[in-house]
């Protein structure tokens, strides 16, 4: 493939920043007594933080002052970084600024999605129904289930096509039932389970064409495809409302965002009040800004973790997101290519990505072994850290699971919480981050053959434990040795 000028600096770039990520190496002593470093396969649950942009910040913090006020210089200096990061963020979002405003909110997605909900809810009260899909986090669909009246699950595309994507013609048929009664659609753009990405913009018109408005759910998007949330020459595929987690986009301990079209907010009073979001007030009322963001935002924001992500965000673009998706693309699809290859191990959802595209996630079974045990020895003998159990998303892992579940127990119950049953109701996730690496892939299917090969002593290494854990027999690392913030203070004053 030949690359553009464009795109060389960004692979420069890439190659540049590919390791720079604290704590991609970091050694564990595994089973063995061996240390080795340590391969992280854990990126969708919360992604590693970027090296430069945590220096941008510690650089920053010498300025750091309360935003809102502009009379002393770190005041001048706070105000515009924390502004700047807002217009950061729409951009590389697509998200044109006279049409959207960015906020901060909470931890991560999940205090956006119930904002969302609410505004949402109070803008069309008399539309009492939410429609999402069953392949949602449980942060995309709780919060509808608490602040509307009625939430309808559209399926995924069929169990036997293993697609396990929305079906559009299911949520057009929801939609054309719920006319009149359905306020919103919110769908994640990419499944936490299965990888699987959603056409956002056509579920964008369909919802559109109901009188529905649009939420996605950006948790495990925006930090591996490019989007353009706002769709200039076809208005009804653009999105009204966009959520994702700073966590998830290589920057921990950064805020949620959410992107939402300012002419939706405007026309409601926002939901929470205090200092900073409003222009006067009198002991018998008060007046709410107009201004975004800054009336969507109670209360002394996170400065510093805002400013963290914006600054991973300028990198990212800097290398570019159509590169970055293609060089994610490469390692995701080695693995889902080598594990077709092994028999025992079970992929779930389509694994042809020409017709079921994906980022970041595979989640898989080894034949016979329980998800905890797979993922026990992959921690404690090779140091590969992977997530195991339902991911927070039980309808759409029920969906995926039922019939093997019922060739083990017959009849299945999913209220079913018997410790047996929960060993097998559940899934190992290796998920991707611009990190990872051919060799990361290698060493993760290295040691699946390994552990399917020896799966008998694996299985006699092991017990479960009173939490239903598979814990091995001897080794027994005791984790407050490894770091313990009492003991890093000590350390510190004692230098
Ligand atoms: C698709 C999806 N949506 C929402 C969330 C919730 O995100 P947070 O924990 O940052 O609030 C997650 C977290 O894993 C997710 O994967």
């Amino acid at each position: 493939m030949r690359l553009s000028g464009e795109s060389l600096k960004g692979k420069a770039l890439l190659d540049k920043i590919r390791s720079d990520f604290i704590g991609i190496d970091t050694p564990y002593t595994n089973v063995d007594g061996k240390s080795t470093p340590r391969i992280y396969l854990d990126s969708t649950a919360s992604s590693l933080m970027l090296r430069p942009a945590a220096r941008i910040t510690e650089d920053f913090l010498a300025h750091y002052s309360n935003t809102h006020s502009k009379l002393h210089h770190s005041a001048h200096i706070s105000t515009a970084a924390y502004e700047w990061a807002h217009d950061r963020i729409l951009t590389f979002l697509g998200a044109d600024p006279e049409v959207y405003t960015c906020f901060f909110i909470g931890a991560g997605t999940t205090g956006g999605i119930n904002r969302m909900a609410r505004v949402f809810r109070d803008l069309q009260p008399d539309k009492d129904t939410a429609i999402i899909s069953i392949m949602e986090h449980h942060s995309n669909d709780l919060p509808h289930r608490k602040h509307m009246q009625n939430v309808i699950h559209v399926p995924v595309e069929g169990l036997h096509e293993n697609k396990m994507c929305i079906s559009l013609p299911k949520l057009e048929a929801a939609l054309q039932e719920g006319q009149g009664r359905v306020n919103y659609v919110s769908i994640t753009a990419v499944s936490n389970v299965t990888g699987i990405i959603n056409p956002i913009h056509e579920i964008a018109r369909l919802a559109h064409k109901y009188g529905a408005l649009i939420m996605i759910d950006g948790a495990q998007s925006a930090a591996h495809l490019p989007t353009q949330l706002f769709q200039a020459d076809d208005p009804e595929a653009s999105i009204d409302a966009f959520v994702f987690s700073g966590h998830k986009t290589y920057s921990p301990g950064s805020p949620g965002v959410v992107i939402a079209r300012m002419d939706h907010l405007i026309k409601i009073e926002p939901e929470e009040v205090g200092g900073g979001m409003v222009e006067r007030v009198l002991e018998d009322r008060y007046q709410v800004k107009a201004e975004f963001p800054d009336r969507e935002e109670a209360g002394t924001p996170n400065i510093p973790g805002a400013i963290t992500l914006a600054t991973t965000i300028e990198i990212l673009d800097r290398i570019g997101m159509d590169l970055l998706l293609e060089e994610e693309d490469e390692v995701l699809t080695a693995a889902l290519t080598a594990m077709g290859k092994i028999p025992e191990i079970t992929v779930y959802g389509g694994t042809d990505t020409k017709v079921c595209p994906r980022a970041a996630s595979i989640s898989f079974n080894v034949q016979s072994l329980d998800h905890g045990l797979v993922a026990a020895v992959l921690n404690d003998t090779f140091n590969i850290a992977v997530r195991n159990q339902c991911f927070c998303a039980h309808p759409y892992v029920k969906e995926m699971m039922s019939e093997d579940l019922e060739q083990v127990f017959g009849t299945i119950n999913f209220g079913d919480m018997s410790p047996e049953f929960m060993r097998k109701a559940g899934m190992v996730r290796a998920s991707f981050g611009l990190y990872s690496t051919r060799e990361d892939v290698e060493a993760l299917i290295n040691a699946l053959r390994d552990i399917i090969k020896n799966a008998d002593k694996y299985s006699d290494h092991y017990e479960i434990n009173s939490n239903n854990d598979y814990v091995h027999k001897t080794y027994r690392p005791v984790h407050a040795e490894i770091f313990d913030v009492e003991r890093a203070v000590d350390d510190y004053l004692s230098v």
